[in-house]
């Protein structure tokens, strides 16, 4: 009866359904039309829900959303809006990620600014002035979600292309290096700055402890503990690809590269006791500084750089160094930089959850024109992301 009674003033009961028209609009468009939208590429794109009242899952109005339904005062088993609304607040936040956890993240464009077409068959890079939406993330890496986003750690730096070949994806850091060589390394290195497992305090004498044992994991260690460990907020680092890749042309002609962001106005980074201020002061420090730059209407740019090393001169031998570890950079000198694009970023995401949260980067998402080197770290990270991501995530992924 009390039922029936909250129906007559169901919230919205009587709207004309039209309101509810762009919540399915474009239930058959494919990923490129979706994500154009979203990215801010195309007008109109707002994706969220934003209808005058509120409904269950399949778009149906709640009958009384602040109520639900009972005999004598009891919740009875066939409220099935009652059921749905609490499950699906269990299960609304997703397992942090294992490493990365803390990050935000924006859309944007990449430009090609230069003619890299003899060198790849990509085709978002055959012209000069084509610009492909994309959508990146930056993170802390070992501290967990909600920790201060400005504290000592490298940052990771990675770049989702929407491409008319599908999408691409770049998962590097603001470090050119990484602290292993070898994948078996990996969890070690994490665990090393991670907390201690026996009182999940931060322990800095097993990073140590790592780093004293691995000694080609000392470049990245530096890295951390100078400034670049405390750059002043996503916006003011440059950013790597890390790894050495292949771009292949249209005669399967290739050459290897390595990937050079940037950021427009420079690197800036902060002092161990400024770090510490403001991540006491302000634990989203990093993502607000994002936040507010592109709600100001500012766009944030990065310059992307390749360095080029023909195959004939990817030689350890000759070189002195193998050009697969990715705890080595190449020399600049003898491998320069090379302009070919920019990344633009310039629109907020719409929904945190479903734009950052559900986002899953893996090395594996190559589009060709772009393939994989034999960098032994590169090729296990080809796999383990997306395993990951089935773990975090489920098999249903933003990707
Ligand atoms: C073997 C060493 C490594 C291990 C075990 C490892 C592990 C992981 C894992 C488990 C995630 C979370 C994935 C997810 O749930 O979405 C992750 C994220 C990430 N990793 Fe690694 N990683 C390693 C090396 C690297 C290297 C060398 C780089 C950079 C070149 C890197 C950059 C990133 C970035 C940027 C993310 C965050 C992606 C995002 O924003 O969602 N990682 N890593």
């Amino acid at each position: 009866m009390e039922t029936m009674k909250s129906m007559s003033r169901a919230v919205g009961a009587g709207e004309p359904r039209g309101n509810r028209m762009s919540h399915m609009m474009s239930a058959n468009e494919g990923p490129m039309d979706i994500i154009a939208k979203v990215s801010g590429h195309v007008k109109n794109g707002i994706r969220e829900d934003d209808g005058p009242y509120f409904t269950n899952n399949e778009g149906i109005p709640l009958p009384d959303p602040e109520h639900s339904k009972t005999i004598g005062g009891i919740p009875i088993a066939s409220d099935v809006h009652l059921f749905q609304k609490q499950q699906h607040f269990n299960r609304s936040k997703l397992a942090e990620r294992a490493v990365h956890p803390c990050g935000s993240g924006a859309f944007g464009y990449f430009e090609t600014t230069a003619d890299v077409s003899d060198m790849t068959k990509a085709d978002f890079l055959q012209h000069v002035g084509a610009k492909t939406p994309i959508f990146m993330r930056f993170s802390t890496v070992t501290l967990g979600r909600e920790f201060p986003d400005e504290a000592r750690n490298p940052r990771g730096f990675a770049i989702k292309f929407y491409t008319g070949e599908g999408n691409y994806d770049i998962v590097g850091l603001n470090f050119p290096v990484f602290f292993c060589r070898d994948p078996i390394q990996g969890p070690d290195v994490i665990r090393s700055q991670a907390r201690n497992p026996k009182n999940f305090f931060l322990d800095y004498d097993a990073t140590f402890d790592l780093l004293g044992a691995t000694p080609e994991g000392n470049h990245a260690g530096l890295m951390f503990f100078s400034d670049h460990g405390t750059p002043d907020g996503w916006i003011n680092e440059h950013g790597y690809g890390c790894h050495a890749f292949k771009w292949v042309n249209k005669k399967g002609e290739f050459v290897y590269i390595k990937y050079h962001f940037l950021a427009k106005h420079g690197q800036k980074q902060l002092t161990e006791p400024e770090a510490i201020r403001i991540s006491g002061e302000n634990p989203d420090y990093s993502k607000m500084q994002l936040w507010d730059a592109i709600e100001a209407g500012e766009e944030v740019e990065w310059t992307a750089k390749v360095q080029i090393m023909k195959p004939e001169e990817a030689d350890a031998e000759k070189l002195g160094f193998d050009p697969f570890d990715v705890t080595k950079v190449w020399p600049r000198k003898e491998f320069p930089m090379h302009e070919f694009g920019k990344l633009v970023l310039n629109k907020n995401p719409e929904n945190y959850h479903r734009d950052v949260e559900q986002a899953a980067f893996s090395p594996g998402s190559m589009v060709p024109g772009i393939e994989d080197s034999p960098d032994p770290l590169l090729q296990f990270r080809m796999f383990f992301y997306r395993d990951a991501q089935y773990h975090r995530i489920g098999m249903i992924l933003r990707l």
